[in-house]
This record gives C-alpha cells, sequence and structure tokens, in this order.
C-alpha cells in the first residue's frame, strides 16, 4: 500500500533550528513547507540548498497577521505544525518587550487558532525554552517551577500557559512544548554567546581582529547540538498523546569554559587575569585577546542552567549525541574555515 505523504509547515524555517529541522523532515519523507518573511535583506543563507533544489515550498507570510497564517495553512494543509518563529534574542527582548509579546506570545495565539480551526486533530510544536525556568536552581525538569526574569523568557511561559497547556485541557488539542537548553551550531547567528566566541576567535587567530568583548563570564549553560534537538522535536509529535519535554544535555559550563574549550580547538591557550569587570584573557605571548565590558550584561541575568532531559530520554528514547568539546570543535572549525575562506587566506587545522 502506498504511504501517504506527510505535510510539515514550519515558522521560522530560515533560523538554525528551522534549517536542521526542514532537512531532517525532507530526509524523512515530508513534504515540507515554511513560513518566510519579506525582509530587505536576504534571509535564506542557512535553507538554500533545499531552497533552490526544490525540496522545500517557501511561503510569504508573518506572526504578526492573522489573515496569512490562515493562507498559508488552508494552501499547505499540515498534518504537522513547528513553530520556530521567535523574537529569539533574550538580551534584546528586555529592549524591545512589546515586540517580544507580540511575536512570542500574540504570534502563537494567532498560529494555533488559525491552524486549529482548519484542522483540529493538527499535531503541534511550540518552541518553548529553559529560559523559563529563570531563577529556579537546577537541575531544571518538567516539574521545575517557572521564574522567568527576561521579557523573553516572560512571553514563551504565558504563550505555553495559554496555548500549549491551556489548548490541550480546553480544546484536547494535540500540542507539545520543548523545553529546550541552549543548542548551538556552526549555524547560530553571532549575536549568540557561542557562535560570537567562534567567530571572533577565529578572526583574533587569523589576525584579523585584536580582541573580543563579552558580558558575564560567569553565566552557566546546558550547550548542546541543534542538529541533535531537532530529532526532539519531531519525535514530541509522533507519540501517541501531546506532552512537554525537557531537552538538555544534562551538563552545564561557563561562557568562559566555553571561551577555553574553542581556544583548545584553535591550537590558542588562554590565561585569565583579574576578577570582574577587570577581568581579561591573555595568550601565550601576553596579548589581552578577551575583555569584559559591561555593555553585554543582562538587566536581569539566568544564572545557571542544567536541564535533566530523564522523561525525554525514557519516552522519546531521545539523547544527545554531540558533547561540550564535539560541539565546541564543530563551531571553531567551521568558523575558521568560513573566516579564511571570506578573506582570501589558506588556513588548515592540524
Ligand atoms: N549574547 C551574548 N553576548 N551573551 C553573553 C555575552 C555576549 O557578549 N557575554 C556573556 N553572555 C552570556 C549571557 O548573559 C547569557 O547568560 C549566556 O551568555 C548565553 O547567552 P545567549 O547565547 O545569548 O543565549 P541565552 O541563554 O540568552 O538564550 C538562548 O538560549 C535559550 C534556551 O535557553 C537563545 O537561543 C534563546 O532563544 C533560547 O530560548
Amino acid at each position: 500500500m502506498k504511504q501517504i505523504q506527510k505535510r510539515a509547515l514550519i515558522t521560522g524555517i530560515t533560523g538554525q533550528d528551522g534549517s536542521y529541522l526542514a532537512e531532517l523532515l525532507y530526509d524523512k519523507g515530508y513534504k515540507v513547507f515554511g513560513l518566510i518573511r519579506r525582509t530587505s535583506t536576504d534571509p535564506l543563507m542557512r535553507i538554500e540548498k533545499l531552497y533552490f533544489s526544490e525540496k522545500i515550498t517557501l511561503l510569504n507570510g508573518n506572526m504578526r497577521d492573522i489573515s496569512s497564517l490562515e493562507r498559508i495553512i488552508a494552501e499547505t494543509r499540515p498534518d504537522e505544525i513547528y513553530n520556530l518563529a521567535a523574537q529569539s534574542d533574550v538580551g534584546i527582548s528586555f529592549s524591545c518587550p512589546e515586540e517580544t509579546f507580540e511575536i512570542n506570545y500574540y504570534g502563537v495565539g494567532r498560529l494555533v487558532n488559525a491552524a486549529m480551526r482548519q484542522n483540529p486533530k493538527v499535531r503541534i510544536y511550540q518552541a518553548s525554552t529553559s529560559e523559563m525556568f529563570g531563577k529556579t536552581k537546577p537541575p531544571q525538569n518538567e516539574t521545575s517551577q517557572f521564574q522567568p526574569v527576561s521579557p523573553y523568557g516572560e512571553a514563551k511561559l504565558k504563550a505555553h500557559e495559554d496555548f500549549v497547556k491551556g489548548y490541550r485541557e480546553r480544546y484536547g488539542l494535540f500540542i507539545c512544548s520543548g523545553f529546550l537548553f541552549n543548542h548551538e551550531s556552526p549555524r547560530r547567528g553571532k549575536h549568540f554567546v557561542t557562535r560570537k566566541i567562534a567567530h571572533s576567535l577565529a578572526k583574533i587567530k587569523l589576525g584579523l581582529q585584536k580582541s573580543l568583548e563579552l558580558g558575564n563570564l560567569n553565566a552557566r549553560r546546558d550547550w548542546g547540538f541543534a542538529g541533535d534537538y531537532v530529532e526532539a522535536m519531531w519525535k514530541m509529535l509522533q507519540q501517541k498523546r501531546p506532552a512537554d519535554f525537557v531537552i538538555a544535555t544534562g551538563q552545564s559550563h561557563t561562557v568562559r569554559e566555553f571561551v577555553e574549550v574553542v581556544a583548545k580547538a584553535m591550537n590558542m591557550r588562554i590565561k585569565w587575569q583579574g576578577k570582574g569587570e577587570k577581568e581579561v584573557g591573555v595568550d601565550d605571548s601576553g596579548k589581552v585577546i578577551v575583555r569584559v565590558n559591561k555593555r553585554y550584561y543582562r538587566p536581569r541575568e539566568v544564572n545557571n542552567l542544567r536541564g535533566n532531559s530523564g522523561k525525554a530520554r525514557k519516552i522519546l528514547h531521545w539523547r544527545p549525541k554531540v558533547s561540550f568539546d564535539g560541539l565546541a570543535r564543530m563551531m571553531a572549525v567551521e568558523d575558521l574555515k568560513t573566516v579564511a575562506r571570506e578573506n582570501g587566506l589558506q588556513y588548515k587545522l592540524n
């Protein structure tokens, strides 16, 4: 018997997670659609291989515009929707709280309502986040208290309460929240700390930049590889019943440690000197290559995130494949290659 091809709609398809998820679903035989917001710059960078080989279909729409969402859902008739569209920068959410709520809360409501009206059986994945745990001490799991400290975390929490838990209980909608802890890759935007570190250290290594400025070096995060995490998103929508899952590695490291492992992968050594705002990272020759700049401090900070993904391991049979060192090395190697290529330099990492 011929199997009916499943149809998936991804919002936020041009982002890091959207690109990995589009590849995964295409490889699994899905017909993949992506919602794309028209901008004056080219947003296709991460998905152009899939787009130009006609493996995915992109449709213009906007999370602020319910009529565009209704039209796209009517045209694509998705069995599964992955809502990855967001104002995803925690730091920016302090200066743009309204915009953050507009997309991360109201946008979710528009999408979920439009989807449910057209197909009450649709399955929806909502990108929730470890940022919702905020001040709660690690390890954080599905039953931990939510205590967000940023407009980003607050908007995501409200979307989870109202449209994930709320619609599941009220309407029996198949909708799942993934509380994903930080997940990174060479495709990460350069304003997130891991990619900022990898990209800047690559430029420093190649003599194109003098130093790197960071904010809070003591913040601890549970960093995994984005390619592993999108698989968990898909697995959640294949279960009999909808449920929420923490997706994490179970290990945390400081920003300072991330600098050290990336530097090591680039054959550089960093020694730390001084304290607080005066702390600097010095290389073997005594040059200061890392500084602290208050500008990158947040008004309120989440100091310590480390997830317990026991439920996902047990029910979804999901586990992370890439280690912390492996992730740092992957990002270091890719950024050295990219920076060298962009600047017409030859570089080989031994
Ligand atoms: N971005 C940034 N830039 N962060 C810095 C810097 C810097 O120069 N210096 C120190 N940090 C610290 C931040 O204060 C934070 O504690 C930590 O590095 C991680 O920051 P980000 O990489 O910006 O990620 P995030 O933890 O705020 O949020 C990311 O992960 C969430 C999952 O928990 C984002 O991807 C969110 O969208 C996601 O939900």
